[in-house]
């Protein structure tokens, strides 16, 4: 399970409101994972694509606005998680079961590393800035 902790924080703002609700959406899907319960992992993970797509333009947008050198590099790594994302998707509804911990543990591990990574980085860099 996902715990929000408040050293993920990156803008106090809407970044952080998504990665909140990220966060929520991969519990209930890895919940619904271990419960079989295929009808709504089937709306978890639509939903999950839904927000993260969402999210990912969103800070796209952040990361415009501020000018982050990196940006477009911090794109293609967005690119490459929806991408991975679609992926564990389909291997689960190819229902091959061999792979359900790999899914669980992608799902679990994607966005908070991503985000302790990746997403810090702006935050360093937006607390640089403000500085100078
Ligand atoms: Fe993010
Ligand atoms: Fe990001």
């Amino acid at each position: 399970m996902l715990i929000w902790l408040d050293e993920y924080a990156i803008d106090g703002a809407s970044i952080d409101e998504l990665h909140q609700e990220l966060f929520l959406i991969t519990n209930k899907l890895t919940k619904a994972i271990e419960e079989e319960d295929n009808l709504f992992i089937a709306d978890l993970f639509d939903t999950l694509e839904m927000y993260t797509l969402y999210h990912f333009a969103g800070e796209e947008e952040v990361m415009e606005k501020i000018n982050y050198p990196v940006r477009e590099e911090h794109k293609a790594l967005h690119l490459a998680l929806v991408q991975q994302l679609h992926l564990f998707k389909e291997k689960y509804f190819h229902r091959d079961i061999t792979e359900f911990e790999e899914i669980k543990n992608f799902l679990e591990y994607w966005l908070k590393d991503h985000i302790l990574v990746e997403d810090l980085k702006i935050r360093t860099f937006m607390q640089k800035n403000e500085k100078n």
